[in-house]
């Protein structure tokens, strides 16, 4: 890969699909997770730099373990609340509060890093300009180095290679051949970014292992762009019907865009619920609010594999750190 921003960066092998590609970074993660430092000559005396626009815990944490794994330094920037305010927008007339052009700052970062990784979310005021992922697009552009998204405005792509990694350790455990999975929309206090969910069904569709189903409140659809593959519903019941993992996210609107019109407590995942499936593994990307989005007695309770899923974020990150320094030497 030159880039890890989307599934779409995946390079199949010859003769092979983006599934095959996902499957591949999939075994290598479960592989570094049997032996967490077999590769740390690989990274030795390369140096990735973390970039944190927003808030994080699991990614930040994650994928300095990550590199560590694999002989690399990592050094974390939180740029969005320590460095210089950074303007992304060609041609800007810098008479505001933006201090910086990325165009100035990307090469420097290219200077000091062998891989540069960003977080930065949605402003979710204007879809278009979210949706153009500027900010990552310009650090691609500039810095002349491979970039890792850690999440950005529209997608999540170490969660979503995760969720597969966790899904394919799961089933391992039992006889199940073509999982049914659902991604069921949860309410919340405030509006948040469609990335999570964008991501999971890009990358779940690209899998295409899987009986995937979508379930949202009326006025919820993500973008087309995202759930070609995906059976859409706004029945919860019903798409809870047989699923062997449920995967419970809130989002914001999206037609009208950055909204929340919708957070009856009906939406809410508890035991109840999960009578009529399939023992679902319950999944969440964390952080998660507690009986807002799923119940105490699921997330403490047996059919909840939500800190399995955020341990591997860990071997997620080695994988495609791994993967950008082979391909990218
Ligand atoms: N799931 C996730 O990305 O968590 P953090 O925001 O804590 O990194």
């Amino acid at each position: 890969m030159k880039h890890f921003t989307s599934v779409h960066d995946l390079v199949p092998p010859p003769g092979g699909t983006l599934s095959t590609a996902i499957d591949s970074l999939v075994q290598r993660a479960l592989v570094h997770k049997a032996n967490p430092a077999a590769a740390r000559s690989t990274g030795a005396g390369k140096r990735v730099g973390c970039l944190f626009l927003n808030p994080s815990m699991r990614t930040r944490l994650s994928t300095q373990i990550a590199a560590q794994n694999l002989g690399m330094e990592a050094i974390v920037f939180n740029v969005g609340s320590e460095g210089w305010a950074l303007e992304f927008e060609e041609e800007a007339i810098m008479s505001g509060t933006t201090v910086e052009h990325v165009k100035d700052a990307a090469p420097v970062f290219g200077k000091y890093f062998d891989i540069l990784a960003i977080r930065t979310f949605p402003s979710l005021k204007n879809r278009e300009d979210d949706y153009s992922e500027l900010y990552i697009r310009q650090f691609i552009k500039y810095a002349g180095i491979p970039v890792l998204s850690l999440e950005s405005a529209t997608l999540h792509p170490l969660q979503s290679l995760t969720d597969i990694i966790t899904i394919t350790e799961s089933l391992q455990e039992t006889n199940i051949k073509r999982p049914k999975i659902v991604l069921s929309w949860a309410p919340h206090v405030k509006p948040l970014p469609q990335c999570v969910a964008n991501s999971f069904a890009q990358w779940i569709t690209a899998w295409d292992k899987a009986d995937f189903v979508i379930t949202h409140p009326e006025d919820y659809e993500l973008s087309k762009e995202f759930t070609q593959g995906a059976h859409i519903t706004h029945n919860q019941d019903e798409a809870l019907k047989d699923a062997d993992f449920v995967y419970v996210k809130n989002w914001s609107t999206y037609t009208d865009y950055g909204k929340i019109y919708e957070s009856d407590p009906k939406w809410m995942l508890n035991n109840k619920k999960l009578v009529t499936t399939n023992h679902a593994r319950v999944m969440h990307c964390l952080p998660v609010r507690r009986n807002v989005e799923l119940s105490d007695e699921v997330l403490d309770g047996p059919n909840s594999i939500v800190t399995r899923e955020a341990g591997n974020r860990v071997w997620a990150a080695q994988a495609v750190l791994e993967n950008l320094l082979q391909h990218n030497g």
